[in-house]
């Protein structure tokens, strides 16, 4: 099976390839660990690989997503003027778009991947009831595979204590999982990511430091987070 790159440096290596084509993936993480800025580079770095890509997001308006794409030197504007990439922002208090529109759309724009931010609120709009969360989110990812394409969506987690990390219902929905984690380090936090699962492929299993800066998030797959030599010792 064919791996497509994630664009987020780094993750590749801890991914042995990258991610499954065609497979579907949730980035899990508390608010602010730089799950939006990972779905930028994930969709640009299709566009770069002449991939169509879909960016849906209920959080924020495709403005405010182009200008936190360019503070990072991610280049969204002619992308989507080249049509290889397309903002669909979703505003909760507007009238919310089917998800058969989006599959729609998807086919006439021949996407390759879609980056849905996030998953929690789907739960929250469209679904009141967990049984039918579940069936259509299952329903949704099983529509992309079969166009072809390679989700990645988000979720919002609680717990950031990486010993104790309370499971959702999507977390099973998903092929794989990756959590984005801040750990304390004396006064402050470090960023670390895991893989949690990716069915179907070996990955690395430790738990990995990673930093946002002006040039995004990078990985470091050679070492250790500080916070847990200090913390197991
Ligand atoms: N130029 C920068 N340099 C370093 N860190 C930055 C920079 N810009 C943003 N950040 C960090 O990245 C974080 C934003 O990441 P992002 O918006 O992707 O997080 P998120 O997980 O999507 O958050 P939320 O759950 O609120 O949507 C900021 O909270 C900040 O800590
Ligand atoms: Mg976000």
């Amino acid at each position: 099976m064919e791996k497509i790159k994630t664009g987020v440096q780094g993750l590749d290596e801890v991914l042995e390839g990258g991610i499954l084509s065609t497979s579907s993936v949730l980035l899990a993480g508390v608010p602010g660990t730089g799950k939006t800025l990972f779905g930028m580079q994930y969709i640009l770095q299709g566009a770069l690989e002449g991939q169509p890509g879909l960016f849906i997001s209920y959080e924020e308006l495709e403005s405010t997503i182009v200008k936190h794409a360019h503070n990072f030197g991610l280049d969204f504007t002619t992308h989507i003027k080249k049509g290889l990439i397309t903002v669909v922002n979703q505003e909760i208090s507007g009238k919310l778009i089917s998800f058969r529109a989006l599959l729609d759309l998807m086919q006439k724009r021949n996407i390759k991947r879609v980056f849905l931010d996030s998953i929690t609120l789907f739960e929250y709009i469209i679904f009141d009831k967990k049984a039918d969360f579940r069936k259509e989110v299952l329903e949704f990812t099983r529509a992309l595979k079969k166009l072809g394409i390679t989700l990645l969506a988000t979720s919002e987690k609680k717990e950031t204590d990486i010993d104790n990390i309370a499971y959702n219902p999507e977390d099973f929905l998903f092929e794989g999982l990756i959590h984005l984690t801040k750990i304390r380090k004396g006064a402050s936090f470090e960023r670390c990511l895991s893989v949690a699962k990716m069915r179907g492929q070996s990955h690395m299993m430790g738990i990995y430091p990673f930093t946002i800066n002006e040039e995004g998030i990078i990985i470091y797959p050679k070492q250790i987070p500080f916070s847990l030599i200090e913390k197991d010792s």
